[in-house]
């Protein structure tokens, strides 16, 4: 039995989809059950009630799990309470989400707390499997309200080139690695999507999609930091944001993978694929 945590986000919620398409038991970490996806995407999932801040529901939710694809905001606290969970009831191997430049002096906070996350689970002896994307394109839906308003969008990443990768194929990838796991174990795995972009290559392929003029309007990180604190995103997040929005201005971000095709046999999605498939949530 596979179990998901951060089942009803991005790649949690189509690895979950995925998993149960294909058969494999899974059983999904839902704080909130308002949140699951209606319809039949999730058929047959076994669902756990549970937090990442309750680590009583955490063990109930881990009972008879052989594999974890752990996934969250990468709470330190918090990712540290499912593995100490999983460790306590004897779970085997874990699939964590992480970030390609994590380590320990990244001058980015949310970097520092993958490493600090990566390094307790080295240490616990169970098996694992870091998977660490590009950036998701779904995160463009962030946007999508700005676009609607005011035909176009703000960003700081200057014309930085970007991997971005479509989180449908994250999630395919992890579930292909938690679905068999000791065929990944010990591996880094960094899903991109197969060409490198730039926001002004978003807003072109938006326009293009939408039939009107989508402008790209660049600001400083530190503009952008303000404007996402104003837009009620957390301090620290959007502190890690802008500064992660300034890095890729600087190439930070400018690789490409084909681990997605070597995971999943299939190859990843083109940024014109997603949003022609999401053009309606921009119009
Ligand atoms: N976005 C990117 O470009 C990018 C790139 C590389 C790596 N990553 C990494 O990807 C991970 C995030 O994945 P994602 O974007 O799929 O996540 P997401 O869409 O932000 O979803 C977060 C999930 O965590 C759940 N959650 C939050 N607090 C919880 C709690 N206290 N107890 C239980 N569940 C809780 C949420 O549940 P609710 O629905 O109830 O809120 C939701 O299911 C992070 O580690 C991030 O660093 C992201």
């Amino acid at each position: 039995m596979i179990l998901v945590t951060g089942a009803t986000g991005k790649i949690g919620s189509e690895a979950v989809r995925l998993l149960t398409e294909q058969n494999h038991p899974t059983r999904a970490l839902v704080r909130a059950p308002s949140r699951m996806p209606g319809g039949e995407a999730w058929n047959g999932v076994e669902i756990a009630v549970g937090d990442f801040d309750r680590p009583d529901t955490l063990d109930a939710a881990m009972r008879g799990i052989h594999t974890v694809l752990l996934i969250s905001p990468s709470v330190p606290g918090q990712e540290i309470s499912v593995i100490d969970s999983a460790v306590r009831q004897g779970v085997e191997h874990v699939v964590k989400i992480t970030n390609h430049k994590a380590s320990e002096d990244s001058p980015v906070g949310r970097r520092r707390d993958h490493a600090r996350i990566e390094a307790h689970l080295k240490a616990t002896g169970l098996g694992y499997t870091l998977l660490a994307p590009n950036l998701l394109m779904q995160n463009l839906f962030a946007v999508a309200t700005m676009i609607k308003q005011t035909q176009g969008f703000v960003m700081s990443a200057g014309d930085g080139r970007f991997g971005m990768v479509d989180s449908r194929d994250v999630s395919a990838t992890a579930a292909a690695v938690a679905a068999a796991p000791s065929r990944h174990a010990g591996r880094v795995y960094l899903p991109t999507g197969p060409e490198l972009v730039t926001y002004a290559d978003v807003a072109k392929e938006l326009a293009e999609a939408l039939g009107h003029e989508v402008e790209y309007r660049r600001i400083s990180p530190d503009e952008h930091r303000s404007a996402m604190i104003q837009a009620g995103i957390p301090e620290p997040a959007a502190t890690s944001n802008a500064q992660v929005f300034g890095l890729i201005a600087g190439g930070d971000a400018a690789w490409l993978t084909d681990d997605v095709t070597s995971v999943t046999g299939n190859p990843p999605r083109s940024l014109r694929t997603f949003i022609a498939d999401h053009v309606d949530a921009f119009a």
